[in-house]
């Protein structure tokens, strides 16, 4: 089994690369694998949730050659994906198994769709039931929704769907399926969730119509179907979700300096960045060019002290995967942090929630789990730990940062699972503290 063993470092001065963005490399090999034509994807994440996309169209029929260091070719299917020999392997990747089911839905096949313990436990009834109601057929193995997923796709019918749950996943589903549905298809989610899946389809020639949200912060998204991809060159940025365990590194030490080129800063995904700031860091970010249909830009943070903050509501999607080390921040910074209103976080790769709150409380933070957040009193010393990841990269990620502020050695046990997103962290991590 792999561990960091973190000490507590002086100031971090670096620049730092960010990997390729997990969400926009997936949509990037699914959209150029429906396309019509060749598409070019550079950046590209090479971690297991994004290469088990890759082997999954490939098994779907879709050529894809690996040219370089995330560099892929592909050659699309227009949207007439094969039978599968064998099951098609979603390992640990949540969006993989979700936005497939979305595909696979209208396709005259019949797949199964696997994945690896944890992806085994997770909620996939969100994506059955829309996709039941266009006319798909799903059987749950796992039962109760759970995988592996058997999907008979087929004629379609379009759906007009308002989402019980804002996820980014369940929304690109329905979107992915109302292509090959003949009419028109919508979906109306509860709170505004990353948008890469309408941002891209457009790049690929869809036409989507966006609504402006209404006071509730609900929108609507809606597609005429049937509609065919065309190929493009994609180029994906680095990822938000990556960059945000340094960023709070870099905010909570005093002196610290980091500066990451070429970061995505979609609108969708900056909630860690306004969350930070109004928690006093020095964040300087500007995407390059804001009309891009995914802005990059260059972040650069420079340390201060840290205040508590609330998140919630409007603003959990737009954080959601980066709850875990924002919870570290709170533990570092000075006053009251809560996290109201992040249920969902109960149903990712671990329960997210019982996680943070377990390890902060072991390392001496004062926390209080609550059923949908947390609330930590911050400022109380952090002191070494053995803590467990629960097989959950972000949660791993999370606390290697929080050790780097903890009097003592600090050991996270099972950090593999780390590759799934983010396969240099570790490396990184040495470097940062080296210098
Ligand atoms: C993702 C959406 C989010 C996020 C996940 C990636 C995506 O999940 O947590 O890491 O790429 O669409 P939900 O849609 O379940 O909120």
């Amino acid at each position: 089994m792999k561990t960091f063993s973190v000490h507590s470092c002086g100031p971090i001065r670096a620049e730092i690369l960010i990997p390729g963005d997990k969400s926009m490399s997936h949509r990037s090999a699914m959209f150029a694998s429906l396309a019509q034509g060749c598409s070019t994807i550079t950046g590209f994440l090479e971690a297991e949730d994004c290469l088990s996309t890759i082997s999954a169209m490939r098994s779907l029929g879709a050529r894809i050659e690996r040219t370089g260091t995330g560099a892929f070719v592909v050659e699309g299917t227009s949207g007439q994906l094969s039978q599968p020999v064998g099951d098609v392997d979603c390992g640990n990747s949540g969006t993989t198994m979700r936005l497939l089911s979305g595909i696979l839905a209208s396709q005259p096949i019949r797949a199964r769709m696997i994945g690896d313990a944890s992806l085994s436990k997770r909620p996939m009834g969100r994506v059955i039931k829309p996709l039941t109601e266009m006319g798909a057929c799903f059987t749950s193995e796992g039962g109760d929704g759970k995988p592996p997923l058997v999907v008979e796709g087929g004629k379609l019918s379009p759906l007009c769907y308002e989402m019980p749950v804002a996820s980014a996943q369940v929304k690109s589903a329905i979107l992915l399926a109302g292509l090959y549905a003949e009419g028109e298809t919508s979906v109306i989610e509860p709170a505004v969730c990353r948008d890469h899946t309408e941002r891209m389809l457009q790049e690929f020639g869809v036409q989507l119509e966006l609504g402006e949200g209404d006071s509730q912060g609900r929108r609507r998204i809606a597609l005429k179907g049937p509609q065919k991809l065309k190929a493009r060159d994609f180029a994906v940025p680095g990822d938000i979700s990556s960059a945000a365990f340094w960023l709070v590194a870099a905010s909570a030490k005093q002196g610290s300096d980091v500066t990451m080129p070429g970061v995505g800063l979609n609108p969708t995904r900056t909630g860690i960045i306004s969350v930070l700031q109004r928690m006093g860091a020095n964040i300087t970010a500007h995407p390059a060019d804001p009309k891009a249909a995914e802005p990059l830009g260059t972040i650069r943070v420079v340390g201060s002290q840290l205040h508590g903050t609330v998140i919630e509501g409007a603003e959990i999607p737009n954080v959601i995967d980066e709850l875990p080390i924002l919870a570290v921040a709170g533990a570092l910074a000075h006053g009251t942090t809560i996290i109201r209103d992040a249920k969902e976080l109960r149903v990712k790769e671990t329960d997210r929630i019982a996680a943070v709150a377990g390890n902060l409380r072991a390392m001496g933070a004062n926390v209080t789990e609550t059923e949908d957040g947390m609330v930590i009193e911050g400022g109380h010393p952090l002191h070494g730990a053995h803590l467990e990841c629960f097989h959950d990269h972000r949660i791993a990620m999370a606390f290697a940062i929080a050790g780097l502020f903890a009097e003592g050695k600090t050991v996270i046990e099972g950090v593999e699972c780390v590759a799934t997103s983010y396969p240099t962290f570790g490396a990184t991590l040495d470097s940062v503290i080296s210098h």
